[in-house]
């Protein structure tokens, strides 16, 4: 029996499909990162619940499968404040497919890279925050058919920013969870820094909704990091 024929019939550890956690707010003082590195370890456990469930008959390509196991994680953070993408300043459109500065390639690879996404969002003055629109216009073809969630928090639950967020999204037909879980932070969520006192208990209030759109971007995510590459 070939190597080959052999891990095809041996129950394997299966790809993890690498999902984004993009971090829409940016300010010096924000409680975005909070409620996204919880988000990031509701991601990790909605893969975890997937992975479990795939065994070697589902990896097509044996040798990609071992290629790729090592550099890849559940959820990556995205952060847009540590990523700093200047205004837009591509010279022609993203839909030229043309990505000639090193920060609009190096975005677009990281996009590219990714299996699945989470959007998650603020909401300032019934919208989404500009350097998430300039994030996700930087791009065209690499945000489509992306399996992708959008989470919002606000006052309450931000969820007018995530109705804008998702006309948006699906212009650039992005592969969107039914439901967007908005967070409600309440004035009593905040400590005297402005920033969270417990981003875990803020999150958890919306636990069900996050689950259940979590879980369908990891489902859909892993699917296609068991796809052979292009
Ligand atoms: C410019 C601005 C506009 C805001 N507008 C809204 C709003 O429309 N609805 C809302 O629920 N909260 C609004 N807020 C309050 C935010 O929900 C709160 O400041 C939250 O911490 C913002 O997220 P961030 O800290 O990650 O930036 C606004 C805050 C800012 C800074």
């Amino acid at each position: 029996m070939s190597a080959l024929t052999q891990t095809t019939t041996t129950p394997l550890r299966p790809l993890r499909p690498r999902i984004g956690v993009i971090v829409g707010s940016t300010r010096p003082v924000r409680i975005g990162r909070q409620i996204a590195d919880v988000v990031a370890d509701v991601v990790a456990d909605s893969v975890a619940d997937v992975v479990a469930d795939v065994t070697a008959e589902s990896v097509a390509d044996v040798v990609t499968h071992h290629a790729r196991e090592d550099d890849r994680s559940h959820a990556v953070l995205l952060d847009l404040r540590e990523i700093a993408l200047p205004f837009l300043d591509e010279p022609t459109p993203p839909s030229s497919g043309e990505r000639t500065l090193t920060h609009s390639r190096a975005w677009s690879e990281t996009v590219s890279g990714l299996d699945g996404c989470i959007f998650v969002t603020s909401e300032y003055n019934g919208g989404y925050p500009a350097p998430l629109k300039n994030a996700i216009d930087f791009l065209k073809e690499e945000w489509a058919g992306l399996p992708s969630a959008i989470v919002s928090y606000g006052g309450a639950g931000g969820k007018s920013a995530a109705a804008q967020l998702r006309t948006v999204l699906t212009q650039l037909r992005v592969d969107l969870a039914e439901v967007d879980p908005a967070i409600r932070v309440r004035s009593r969520h905040y400590g005297e820094d402005r920033t969270l006192l417990n981003a875990a208990e803020v999150v958890a209030g919306s636990a069900d909704s996050l689950r259940a759109a979590l879980g369908w971007v990891a489902e859909r995510a892993g699917a296609r990091a068991q796809r052979p590459a292009a």
